[in-house]
């Protein structure tokens, strides 16, 4: 039985990595908690059976008083490399919270950790697990819609807390935040993209800019990817569309398209030889669940088989060197080679 602890009680916590940790009692026994604020504790503790004398306003009191073999942290983005590096120190394997980190340095740091300590570290690139993302991909990897030559990613609502209810102030900052939408919410549309056209970032060009909110960071990113499989990601991505937005996901290929999102059926493929759209069947999940029981299964999977981790390392760098670049180019007005970040 694994012991587990959850660094950061704020709403993935509650909505995803408490619920699904506790679906795996099997497996797992979630053993501490530790948030900043003690009601966020209280709340969860409550919810999922941790007892008080095991809840933390400082991680860093749980880490050196419990014995625990799995953090998962979910917690603003610049803690979280001192939480990992400290919990694989601690003797933990880590499951970590998207973006893997603000900074390419931070992540070497817990690249280089989890290798002297043996220890596993995984990005939650939840969506990558998704029933849609899987139904995609398995019509992408048969062929029949040809070589993907372009994806378009489109995720604008009006700000960055609508409906989720917690505090969460420290998104619009620069420093605990890293940036605004493109690292936030981009940041998936970036992995998914790369798995879409399954082929790394070359280059970037974005514009990037905060029009709407009084907040540090941008509220709008238009970021177009340059592949090296020479196709072309459009990605838009902000907290700036007053009256939310139709969201649009598509992936052009050169005999098809697929299409989802955007009030359309789940998934639509389009195919040339038939002219025709059909809609597979795509495995219903809970709401707002995006792929994160099957990753968190396979995290505890690897860890009790030691397999390969659903998301490495090197995986997270990447994504967050696009960002990265992307934040480059947006500064520069130049486009930005993705390698000079990595
Ligand atoms: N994969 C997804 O779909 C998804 C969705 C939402 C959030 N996230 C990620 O999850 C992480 C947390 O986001 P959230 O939406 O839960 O934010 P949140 O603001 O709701 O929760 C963050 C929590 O961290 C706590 N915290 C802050 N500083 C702390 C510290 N020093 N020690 C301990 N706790 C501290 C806060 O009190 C808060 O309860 C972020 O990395 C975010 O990007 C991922």
């Amino acid at each position: 039985m694994l012991r587990a602890g959850i660094i950061g009680c704020g709403g993935i916590t509650e909505r995803r990595h408490g619920p699904v940790l506790a679906s795996l009692s099997d497996h797992v026994k979630i053993e501490a908690l530790a948030d900043l604020a003690q009601e966020r504790t209280e709340l969860m503790g409550g919810k999922l059976g941790v007892a008080t004398e095991h809840l933390y306003t400082n991680w860093e009191n749980m880490l050196a008083q419990e014995e625990l073999d799995l953090v998962h942290i979910c917690t603003p983005h610049h803690l979280h490399e001192p939480q990992a590096i400290a919990a694989m120190k601690a003797g933990a394997h880590v499951f970590l919270e998207k973006p893997i980190a603000t900074s390419l340095e931070e992540v070497d740091r817990m690249i280089a950790v989890a290798e002297q300590t043996g220890r596993k570290l995984t990005v939650g690139h939840n969506q990558l697990f998704s029933s849609v993302h899987r139904v995609t991909m398995e019509q992408i990897r048969s062929g029949v819609i040809g070589e993907v030559f372009l994806v378009r990613s489109e995720g604008f609502g009006s700000s960055h807390v609508v409906g989720r209810g917690i505090n969460q102030q420290w998104r619009t900052q620069t420093k605990p935040g890293g940036g605004g939408a493109l690292i936030d919410n981009g940041y998936h549309q970036v992995y998914n993209a790369i798995d879409y056209t399954g082929s790394p970032a070359v280059r970037v060009y974005a514009r990037i800019g905060r029009h709407v909110h009084d907040i540090q960071v941008e509220d709008t990113a238009l970021v177009l990817i340059e592949h090296a499989s020479g196709a072309t990601t459009s990605l838009q991505v902000g907290w700036s569309a007053l009256a939310g937005a139709v969201g649009v996901n598509e992936i052009l290929g050169t005999k098809g398209q697929i299409r989802f999102g955007g009030g359309e059926t789940p998934v639509s493929v389009w195919r040339k030889d038939t002219g025709k759209w059909t809609q597979p069947i795509v495995e219903a999940e809970g709401p707002d669940e995006l792929g994160f029981p099957v990753v968190v299964r396979h995290f505890i999977d690897a860890i009790e088989n030691n397999g390969e981790v659903p998301v490495s390392g090197a995986e997270g760098r990447h994504i967050l060197a696009t960002v990265l670049a992307a934040y480059e180019s947006g500064r520069s007005g130049q486009s930005v080679k993705v390698d000079t970040y990595e």
